[in-house]
């Protein structure tokens, strides 16, 4: 075989900083560039679309693929199942599609004979950690490089580097966001949200209606098996279309809107405001059958078990061995995980209303207040005595010592 120039795979979405990358990397290193595409349902262009313009631009060879049915089952459906709200709050949305581009990146690295990959990160974020580490952990051999923050490609060079060059992409739309979206939901960032007393404006959401002047009340009932959505209304749905539908009715409705400073891991503070209508509603129809289904101490551990969970996965951990040893606990979690969830959605919130199950927990006839009551009180006292036994011998010496409960206002 004779001699041929390094390639390297870039993470191309179509924008402008990607397109300049592709000339910009092969000028300044003298690789050739293999454009990845991965359609993880942000929606937008077309992937022959965005596979002609890098071809366009400068690039070798492109490589697209509709990767969102992939997304949808083996990224956004773990991430359900662990009721994955980093913080407390934030789906996860970005930081889900990152280990899933670098899969793509590593085949078509394979595919083309590359040595090396490159993404569009600034070197201020979390993508760069999670694309860099997830592919230290599948493809060791691959170098990295990001233009942006390795080469100097600021947004000036790009504008200049696409006009000088005559590149078939904008350069004067000037978007104040940055902005990254796919079917679990959409982040937003920068611009006038830097400053943290600005509210966001009506201009900066997408998937989502304003829930101050709502439709009327939309009522869903959705099925779940093991922990997945299967069936919305009694309609049997795949993955990918519970998201979709979720989106569609939840967005309606202005679910899902989250303003948040969060925590990156880089150590930075930031103002992010997301929107995940779907996901918001499908995790609090999921955390509802968890609920009714998952024995007492199981689900008080998983609480925690998933809020580590979504702390790896925001801390570009998606390939380590903790985190999948995390999802086979949460996994074994999930199989009675098993029944309907019926909710209202309206004017900004996904109210449970009902709940059905044939795995259920819930025993009528030991909760009832009514006739039919089985759950025999007397046990109680008995129960009370033991189970308060340490408590009663603390607060004993307690008062031998004169630091008792005390009742006196006036002492302090
Ligand atoms: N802060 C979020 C995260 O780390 C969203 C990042 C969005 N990325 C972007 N390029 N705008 O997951």
């Amino acid at each position: 075989m004779s001699e041929h120039k390094d390639r390297v795979v870039l993470a191309y979405s179509g924008g402008l900083d990607t397109s300049v990358a592709i000339g910009w990397i092969e000028q300044q290193t003298g690789m050739e560039v293999v454009a990845v595409a991965v359609d993880v349902g942000q929606g937008g262009e077309d992937l022959e679309v965005i596979r002609q313009r890098a071809l366009d631009c400068g690039a070798v060879e492109a490589y697209v693929a509709d990767a969102k049915e992939e997304f949808a089952f083996d990224y956004c459906m773990p991430a359900l199942k662990a009721n994955g709200l980093y913080q407390g709050r934030y789906p996860l949305v970005s930081a889900l599609s990152r280990p899933l581009i670098v899969k793509h990146l590593v085949r078509a690295a394979r595919q083309f004979g590359a040595t090396t990959v490159a993404h569009g990160c600034t070197g201020k974020g979390n993508d760069q950690v999670r694309f860099e580490v997830s592919l230290t952990s599948m493809a060791p051999d691959l170098k990295t490089i990001a233009p942006v923050r390795d080469l100097a490609l600021t947004r000036d060079v790009a504008i200049d580097y696409a006009n000088k060059h005559n590149l078939p992409i904008e350069t004067t739309k000037h978007n104040p966001f940055s902005i990254d979206q796919n079917v679990w939901g959409r982040a937003i960032e920068t611009g006038f949200l830097e400053d943290i007393w600005n509210a966001p404006t009506k201009d900066v959401y997408n998937y989502t209606d304003d829930p101050t002047y709502p439709p009327l009340p939309d009522e869903v009932v959705i099925t779940f098996e093991q922990g997945v959505p299967v069936a919305i209304d009694g309609r049997a749905v795949t993955p990918l279309e519970a998201v979709q539908e979720m989106n569609r009715r939840a967005g309606a409705q202005g679910i899902g809107r989250i303003d948040i400073v969060e925590d990156r891991l880089v150590g930075i503070k930031s103002r992010e405001i997301y929107e995940a209508p779907g996901a918001v509603a499908l995790i609090a129809a999921h955390q509802e059958l968890e609920n009714v289904t998952v024995e007492r101490e199981l689900a008080r551990y998983k609480r925690r078990v998933d809020e580590r969970w979504s702390e790896l996965v925001y801390d570009a951990q998606w390939y380590s061995p903790l985190k999948n040893a995390l999802d086979a606990f949460i996994e074994n979690t999930q199989t009675y995980v098993s029944g309907d969830i019926r909710m209202t959605l309206h004017g900004g919130r996904a109210t449970v209303t009902g709940r059905r199950s044939d795995s259920s927990l819930y025993d009528f006839n030991l909760a009832t207040y009514e006739t039919g009551d089985t759950f025999d009180q007397s046990h109680s006292r008995g129960f009370i005595e033991i189970y308060g036994m340490s408590a009663k011998l603390a607060a004993a010496r307690d008062v031998r010592f004169g630091r008792g409960v005390n009742f006196d206002e006036d002492a302090h």
